[in-house]
């Protein structure tokens, strides 16, 4: 078992990098954007630097791990699993994180002070770590999900929940963090908003989410 963290840690190392990624960026001044996109298909292209990429990416996964869990597997059921997310999406998830549009203030601080190398690294690495299964808690409830699933969410997420390079994988995605997740598209919580899962959680109440989200977590 990984040691972990206690929380004054943990806010001490917030107001760490908080710290060093304002020094950052008032060194680098108007510094040119890094083309994330172009560094991580580079590294998929190339045996050495995929090699070098995934060394960075683990090790700045250790940190993570204080709430994602050991290879991405989270513990805590409002913290999302990373483990085999697609790539692309965790790059832009980066990426709204450190410009505003997606809010939340632990992350928004880690991500603006990660250097382009660990987050291809770190993204590069939990993408290829597995998910653990978790069986439903509530099989009655995961089959009513899995009907509404199969009318509306299929359709970009896929039969199996596992999305493609752009959308997200869902399938074994922990349940706290799936509901709280689809209430915000659909109450335009402005904590996180995008027009196809505001437009697809519309028609969705309390008990169509419960379900669906029952199902979600439980696919493999
Ligand atoms: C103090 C706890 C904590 C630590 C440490 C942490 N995260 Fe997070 N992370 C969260 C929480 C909570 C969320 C969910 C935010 C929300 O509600 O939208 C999240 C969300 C994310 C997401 C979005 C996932 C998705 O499915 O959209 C990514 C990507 C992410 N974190 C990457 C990282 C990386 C990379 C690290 C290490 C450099 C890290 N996190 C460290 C708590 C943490
Ligand atoms: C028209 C395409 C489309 C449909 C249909 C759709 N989604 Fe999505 N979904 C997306 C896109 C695109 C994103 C990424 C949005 C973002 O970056 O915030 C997403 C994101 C999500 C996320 C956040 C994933 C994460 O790791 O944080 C969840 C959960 C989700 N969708 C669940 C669902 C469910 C459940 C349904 C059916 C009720 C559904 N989606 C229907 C396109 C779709």
């Amino acid at each position: 078992m990984k040691k972990r963290f206690s929380a004054a840690v943990l806010t001490a190392l917030l107001s760490v990098v908080v710290a060093s990624s304002a020094l950052g960026q008032s060194a680098k001044g108007a510094a040119v954007e890094i083309d994330l996109g172009a560094r991580l298909k580079e590294a998929e292209a190339s045996p050495r630097l995929l090699e070098a990429a995934n060394k960075t990416g683990s090790k700045v996964a250790s940190f993570c791990a204080n709430c994602h869990g050991e290879g991405g597997n989270s513990t805590n059921p409002d913290t999302p699993n990373l483990a085999g997310q697609n790539t692309s999406y965790l790059l832009e998830q980066l990426r709204q994180f450190a410009d505003g549009r997606r809010r939340n203030i632990f992350m928004e601080g880690m991500i603006r002070a990660l250097s382009a190398d660990e987050k291809v690294g770190v993204v590069l690495y939990y993408s290829q770590q597995d998910v653990t299964f978790k069986p439903p808690a509530n099989a009655a409830l995961a089959s009513k999900g899995q009907e509404y699933y199969n009318k509306i969410c299929f359709r970009c997420h896929g039969d199996q929940g596992r999305g493609n390079d752009k959308i997200a994988r869902i399938a074994g995605q922990q349940p706290g963090y799936l509901a709280l997740t689809l209430k915000r598209y659909r109450d335009g919580s402005g904590v996180r908003t995008d027009p196809l899962m505001a437009a697809n959680t519309k028609a969705m109440n309390d008990a169509d989410i419960a379900a669906v989200v029952a199902y979600v977590a439980s696919m493999h």
